[in-house]
């Protein structure tokens, strides 16, 4: 293939988000891709209903979305299906009914177009949702790795070592419940129904974080393991005893409930995130998962760089949540660095981050009828 300039065409289905993305760049040049469009249909509405995400309802609102979605990322983009030269889909992890209908769509797409479809890991594409663009431009695109990042969603809380694109070590883990669920959880129990995060993080703004002393995990502990399960079970118990006494769960309360909690776990992510730097000395601290909007930690992060006098970088707001363009991101770092080998892949809801380390020697695969145009 002699064309320069590439288009990868990204799709999203893992959990309750279906997302489209078309990006575009030259992998053998020095710049950097453009995310073209970012589409993303949430199911949110759908799921509030019923306080969480069902599993077997996300699956089936894919389907009729998924199609409708890519049609809409390459109208923004202004492109048309037979301009893809590359199809990214999310892999893993995830649940396995949802990452199902975009695998399958992605491939079928794959077979009509003839062009190779890539599996990417979901946690790998929050890492990559740091390089949209930004980090790139700047003077420093040069001095990045190592990168110390810290992926915070509702299923995986991790600190990850970056020593070069492909590149990926687990440092640091949560022995029970994610960021996330914390958030999640913790809305649940304070009645704030779901998504959980920004609604803790929205009425949070308003509450004073010192009214309830919650407990800080594993804050002391000298290792970089997180666990959250224990920090639920505190709110639960506080709001249990709310309701015992005289006082109200009134609004007030609920604020200064919201503000403890979300402070609670965002001193938690900041101390091992710190310990961390302490530990590996990175150049540049990264933030990515859906737990990455959060404003506090977000505010906190950056001081937390500042204050070690390293580079801190955070995903737009755009890319922090689920989202295509970061899966269309690492499809483009693959596809820049590496050298492909042919193979099938099937969704994986267990696909670890480490079982992915080995693409940039070369390793992993894609599934194509054709060899790689590369
Ligand atoms: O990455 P993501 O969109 O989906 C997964 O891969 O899990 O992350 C979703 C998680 C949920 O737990 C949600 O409550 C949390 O991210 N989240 C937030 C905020 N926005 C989303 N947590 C705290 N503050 C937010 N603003
Ligand atoms: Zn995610």
């Amino acid at each position: 293939m002699s064309k320069k300039f590439k288009t990868i065409l990204a799709l999203e289905s893992s959990c309750d988000e279906t997302a489209a993305a078309v990006i575009e760049g030259n992998p053998r040049s020095e710049g950097y891709p453009r995310i073209r469009s970012n589409i993303v249909a949430s199911q949110t509405t759908i799921h509030s209903r019923h306080g969480g995400v069902i599993p077997e309802v996300a699956a089936r609102n894919h389907v009729p979305v998924i199609i409708p979605c890519v049609k809409l990322a390459l109208k923004q983009a202004g492109k048309e299906l037979k301009n893809v030269d590359l199809i990214a889909v999310t892999q893993g992890p995830g649940l396995i009914t949802s990452l199902m209908v975009g695998v399958q769509t992605a491939k079928t797409l794959g077979i009509a177009l003839d062009i190779p479809v890539v599996p990417i890991n979901h946690l790998e594409a929050h890492i990559y949702s740091n390089f949209a663009g930004k980090i790139q431009k700047s003077k420093f695109k040069n001095q990045i790795f190592p990168a110390l990042i810290l992926i915070v969603s509702g299923g995986h809380t991790l600190l990850v070592i970056m020593k070069g694109h492909g590149n990926f070590k687990i440092v640091g883990e949560t022995l029970d419940d994610a960021a996330g669920e914390a958030f999640d959880k913790s809305a649940k129990i304070l009645g704030l129904g779901y998504p959980g995060g920004p609604r803790i993080s929205a009425l949070a703004k308003k509450g004073n974080p010192k009214t309830f002393d919650f407990p800080r995990p594993m804050i002391k502990s000298n290792n970089l393991s997180f666990s959250f399960s224990g920090l639920k079970t505190a709110v639960l118990y506080t709001v249990q005893n709310i309701a015992r006494s005289s006082k109200k769960l009134d609004n007030k309360t609920r604020k200064n409930l919201a503000a403890s909690v979300q402070q609670a776990i965002v001193d938690v992510l900041i101390s091992k995130t710190e310990q961390a730097i302490k530990k590996f000395h990175p150049r540049t601290i990264m933030l990515g998962g859906g737990v990455s909007a959060n404003e506090l930690l977000r505010k906190n992060f950056k001081l937390l760089g500042e204050k070690h006098r390293i580079r801190s970088v955070v995903p737009d707001p755009e890319f922090a949540t689920d989202n295509a363009g970061m899966i269309g991101l690492a499809a483009y770092y693959r596809y820049k660095n590496k050298k492909i080998k042919v193979k099938n892949f099937e969704a994986d809801p267990n696909l670890k981050l480490v079982q992915e380390t080995s693409w940039h020697r070369g390793e992993k695969a894609f599934a194509s009828p054709t060899a790689m145009p590369m």
